[in-house]
This record gives structure tokens, sequence and C-alpha cells, in this order.
């Protein structure tokens, strides 16, 4: 064998031992912290995801703003706060928590609020959807984008949501379309899953928005007023 043969082996030899040693581990890291949305990713989804979405939360800002114009919001999964920035520009009486399981995540969107001046009426805090960190009956509506198909369980994410709505309150979860997301195909498996929820009973529609994602799911549950239960 050649020279340049034995050379070849040893150079493929080499990175496959690299691979093992190091790659591996830098890549197995790397695509942890995708999935838990921790840093570097949160400023890449941010800088990547986000930006090419100000179509899609500037709809969904409008149709929530117009809905709780002046009242207490909870966004779940606020990731970067890029909604909650719109929320709270267009909504000037409105006051919103953002709760996020990426520390990351609230990171940025606390300093995404700090430098737009509006720290004092959007905050943001860690916090598990299946376990939020909030008193009962606290907010009048509750947000969510790009978020639900990340609970490892939705149906405690929902039972929460119910729990720190007031009655009458309602929640919008807003998430990708069936054929993005096979549990969401149909809408029907959302729907059994609202109405196995405390809510009892939502609407699920499938929408496509000119100019925004190419369609996706709003999930809208009201919470009973105390005389309706
Ligand atoms: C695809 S990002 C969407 C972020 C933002 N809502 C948006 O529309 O750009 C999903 C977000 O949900 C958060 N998330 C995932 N699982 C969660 C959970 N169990 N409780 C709260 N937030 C969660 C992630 O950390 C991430 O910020």
């Amino acid at each position: 064998m050649s020279r340049k043969w034995w050379f070849t082996i040893a150079a493929l030899l080499v990175t496959a031992t690299l691979y093992r040693n190091r790659l591996r581990a830098y890549l197995e890291q790397a695509s942890a912290n995708v999935r838990d949305f921790d840093l570097p990713s949160a400023g890449a989804y941010d800088a990547l995801v986000g930006s090419v979405l100000e179509g899609f939360y500037a709809r969904v800002a409008g149709e929530v703003a117009a809905a709780y114009p002046g009242g207490k919001v909870l966004e779940i999964g606020s990731g970067p706060g890029r909604l909650a920035m719109r929320l709270a520009r267009e909504a000037p009486g409105m006051t919103l928590t953002g709760v996020d399981i990426s520390g990351a995540m609230v990171e940025r969107a606390a300093r995404r609020a700090a430098g737009a001046g509006l720290s004092e009426r959007a905050r943001f805090e860690v916090g598990d959807v299946a376990a939020l960190p909030l008193p009962d009956g606290e907010f009048d509506g509750v947000v969510s984008t790009l978020s639900l198909h990340h609970w490892p369980e939705p149906p405690l994410g929902l039972a929460e949501i119910h729990r720190v709505l007031k009655p009458g309150g309602e929640v919008r979860i807003y998430d990708l379309a069936h054929w993005l997301w096979p549990p969401a195909w149909g809408g029907d498996r959302l729907a059994r899953m609202a109405a196995a929820s405390p809510f009892g009973e939502g609407e699920v529609e499938v929408v496509r928005w000119p100019g925004s994602v190419p369609a996706f799911i709003v999930l809208r549950l009201r919470r009973a007023r105390e005389a309706e239960s």
C-alpha cells in the first residue's frame, strides 16, 4: 500500500477517535441546549426564529390586546419576550407576567423589557406550566404561542392555567398546525384534551394568516364563572 493510503487511513482513525471522544460530547451538549432553549440556543432562536415571526406576533398581540385591554395577562413559554413587548405597547393598561422553563429565555425577555422601558408592566420568571409559581384566580387572560408542543404533559398545563385564571377568564393557545405537530392532527385530540381538562370544553380552530407561519391551531378555553360551574 502506498504512503498516501496509509496517511488517509491514519487520518480517518484519528477523526473517528476525535468524534467519539470530543465531537460527540459537543454535539450531545449542543442538542441538549437546543432542546432546553438554553444558551446559546435562546439567542439563536431569538435572532433566527423570533425575528421572522414578527407578523405572527403582531396578529396575536392584536387579538389578545383587544380581548384584555386593561387586564392582567399571563404568557406561558414567553421565550425571548417578543410577543410580550408587542402586547405591552399595544395595550398600555395591561400588566404582563411571562413564565418560561428556560432561565436563558427569561433573562433575555427581562433584558428586552428593560431596554424598552417596560419592566414595570412586564415581568418574567422561570417556571413550568405544569406547576406554575403563581396564585389561584390571578389572571384575566392567558396566552401562549408555539410552546404547547414542548410540554411533556399538556393536561397538567391546562389544569394549572385553569387554576390561575379568574372565573370568566380565557386562555388562547396558538401552536403548530396538525401537519407540523402530529398530536394536533385534525384538532380532535386537542378538543378531547380540552374536554377532559377542568375547562370542560374548548374551541379548536386551524387558522391561516397570510404572511405568517403557514397554518397553526388556536385553542380557546374559558374558565366558567362561579354561577356557571
Ligand atoms: C418555540 S419557543 C416559543 C417562544 C415564544 N412563545 C415564541 O412564540 O417565540 C417554546 C418556549 O416554550 C418554553 N417551554 C417549553 N416547555 C415549557 C414548560 N413546560 N413550561 C414553560 N415553558 C416551557 C421554552 O423554554 C421556549 O421558550
